[in-house]
């Protein structure tokens, strides 16, 4: 995935202290408030003082100007000495402060620091039950994609919708906006009468003639879960508890590839213990979106990339579904344990994916993991990020978005795996199904986690293991040798056939002797990463030739293929692959190949100027990266 480290910013640390010191606080009032394990440096929150418990969101959402206009009613529990909330804000404008009897409140917007944004300083006293927020967001709100009706599929709506995690959420709503601060909210959402409203809530399921939509979110959340989405969008049910949404050219693909959500749902609850969310929809979202998916409660938010047809790339639902135990229910303390969401959320998708496939299916699955990891753990050890590569990490000061790499998924996935191997299937599963239970609406550190291992799985199974074991996953650098190696006969049988190609270039023989014909898309992924680096240009002519790479359906097959494109100046591809960095905003995708590019002169130049036509089309979170990348 992505490692473009940011600059870091070591003042923040300092600054918290000084602009908090002045806080007098006693032990006995922090403990009454809140049950908080963590300290946040991605925050400026000070939840023993006053923590908000609940979100009133009352907005208007104005295409003409690009902004939000809204209050934020919140309701708060206070210490008995309390004095001041503090809320996170980046690029708000702040219109007035109340409380409850519409009263003015002093309030200070502070100084603006890299990635955290400004701390809104509230006075209050203990009393103080609810605060009112007036503001606007501003063009720069880093949450915010808005997409003119051009840059959707349908090309006749404009379209908003907002990506919150990691610390985003901030520059759209005044919020506290730490992962370990829950709240439950409402909210009234007026749109232009032609579009529709979704949020991570109760939502519509079509739209109504005043433009006003209601919603109600009953189970606490974290900030990083607010999500809006606004468009013209249509609804298809595909079960009791599950239905999508997406444009309407793109409603009836979508309701065919997530045919199997239903099962998928059964399967992770067999896992694991009730859904505790009451609906799951998914919405397909614009290609801009900049990521696959986003657990957003209730809705989950995908990329259209995955719509390949045949269902191929549904594991992302899979994937997207089992936050609704890792991560939602049990939610990271702070960003430096951003493994307890992503690890525990690949292996669960894992294991829904061998509940409703099969064995074959999930190990190849694992096993492209396992690949994904070892590069990229070459790749931080060449550009001085080996520390990162230990599951816990240290990003304070810096952007949470560097701990978003395969080290938190990959790496996390292959730890609980081997706990699996170690302990047995059956000791694991009831653990982590208890652990899921009693952790539910709660937040987690890497401590904590370690402490209900030791004692409800080591210790309740009289299991003689040393801390030395997990210490070297979770703390230490690297690949621990204990990794866990998955088996595929399937890619077993690629490899082979990657042999026979490399021997004599026939596609009768990979079709006779290797049965490409019914390889799944997970096989050819296998196929085209293996191919040898320097390819001729016959050789990439006889491929494309043979099985049509450059003009797959499929996102993933073809972001894989067009690695190959530009590392061997492959002609033929560059207006394809120009379309498609055009067209897709997902940065998994795009990170690669615009990586890819810079490793030669004419390769950078070529990267600029399609980017210079393609970058309207990103969200923040992915132009911030190529910017970078680019040195733009
Ligand atoms: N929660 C993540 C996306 C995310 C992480 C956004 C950190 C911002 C900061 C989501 O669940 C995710 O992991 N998406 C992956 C899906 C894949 C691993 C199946 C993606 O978008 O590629
Ligand atoms: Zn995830």
């Amino acid at each position: 995935m992505n490692k473009y480290i940011t600059k870091s910013l070591s003042l923040v640390a300092c600054c918290s202290v000084i602009l908090f010191a002045c806080t007098p606080k006693s032990e006995s009032s922090e403990s009454a408030i809140m049950d908080t394990n963590m300290a946040d440096g991605h925050s400026y929150a000070k939840p023993n003082e006053a923590v908000v418990t609940h979100l009133n969101w009352k907005a208007e959402v104005n295409f003409e100007l690009q902004k939000i206009l809204a209050s934020a009613s919140l309701t708060l529990k206070t210490a008995e000495d309390a004095t001041q909330l503090i809320l996170d804000t980046k690029d708000l404008s702040i219109k007035s402060v109340t409380n409850g009897n519409n009263e003015e409140l002093s309030f200070v917007l502070g100084e603006v620091m890299p990635h955290i944004g400004a701390p809104l300083t509230i006075d209050i006293t203990p009393s103080t039950k609810n605060v009112i927020v007036t503001y606007e967001t501003s063009q720069e709100a880093e949450a915010l994609q808005w997409l003119e009706p051009s840059q959707t599929t349908d090309k006749a709506s404009p379209f908003l919708f907002t990506q919150s995690q990691a610390i985003l959420a901030r520059s759209w709503v005044p919020i506290q906006d730490s992962p370990g601060i829950r709240f439950t909210y409402e909210a009234e959402v007026t749109v232009p009468t032609e579009l529709l409203a979704l949020m991570s809530a109760s939502n519509p399921t079509e739209k109504n003639e005043s433009g006003v939509y209601t919603f109600e979110m009953k189970q606490a959340i974290p900030a990083y879960l607010l999500a809006l989405s606004v468009g013209d969008i249509e609804f298809s049910s595909l079960g009791d508890r599950s239905g999508v949404y997406a444009e309407p050219s793109v409603l009836a693909k979508a309701a065919s590839e997530f045919e199997d959500l239903e099962k998928m749902i059964s399967a992770a609850e067999a896992l694991y213990g009730p859904y505790r969310w009451d609906r799951y929809d998914i919405i397909v979202l614009p290609s801009s979106f900049p990521f696959g998916g986003m657990e957003n409660p209730r809705l989950t938010f995908a990329t259209p990339t995955i719509l390949a047809g045949d269902k191929s790339l549904t594991s992302l639902v899979a994937h997207e579904l089992a936050h609704s135990w890792s991560g939602n229910l049990v939610t990271n303390a702070n960003w430096n344990d951003f493994w307890l969401n992503e690890g525990f959320t690949v292996y669960f998708e894992y294991r829904i994916m061998e509940a409703v496939y099969g064995r074959d299916y999930s190990e190849m699955l694992a096993l492209l993991s396992l690949q994904d990891l070892k590069a990229e753990i070459a790749d931080m050890k060449a550009a001085g990020s080996y520390k990162d590569t230990s599951l816990k990490l240290d990003l304070e000061g810096r952007n949470p978005d560097d701990g978003m790499t395969s080290i938190a998924y990959d790496k996390g996935y292959f730890f609980l795996r081997l706990l699996e191997e170690t302990v047995g299937r059956e000791k694991f599963d009831s653990f982590l199904k208890e652990y899921f239970t009693s952790n539910s609406f709660k937040s987690m550190t890497t401590k904590g986690f370690i402490e209900k291992l030791q004692t409800q799985l080591f210790d309740a199974y009289e299991l003689d293991i040393e801390p030395a074991f997990y210490e070297a996953w979770i703390y230490s650098p690297d690949l621990p040798e204990n990794c866990p190696t998955p088996v595929s006969d399937k890619f077993e049988n690629v490899d082979k056939a990657l042999a026979t190609w490399q021997a004599n270039q026939s596609k009768e023989e990979l079709q006779s002797a290797h049965n490409s014909d019914d390889w799944s898309t997970h096989e050819w992924l296998r196929f085209v990463r293996g191919l040898p680096e320097g390819l001729t240009l016959e050789q990439m002519t006889a491929l494309d030739l043979a099985f049509g790479f450059t003009s797959t359906g499929n996102s993933e097959i073809f972001d894989a293929w067009a690695i190959l494109i530009i590392a061997n100046k492959y002609e033929a591809g560059y207006e394809p692959l120009e379309k498609f960095l055009i067209n897709t905003g997902r940065r998994k995708f795009l990170m690669p190949l615009y990586r890819e590019f810079v490793k030669s002169p004419e390769g950078t130049e070529m990267a600029k100027a399609i980017y210079e036509k393609a970058r309207p089309n990103y969200h923040f979170v992915a132009s911030s990266s190529i910017d970078e990348l680019l040195g733009m």
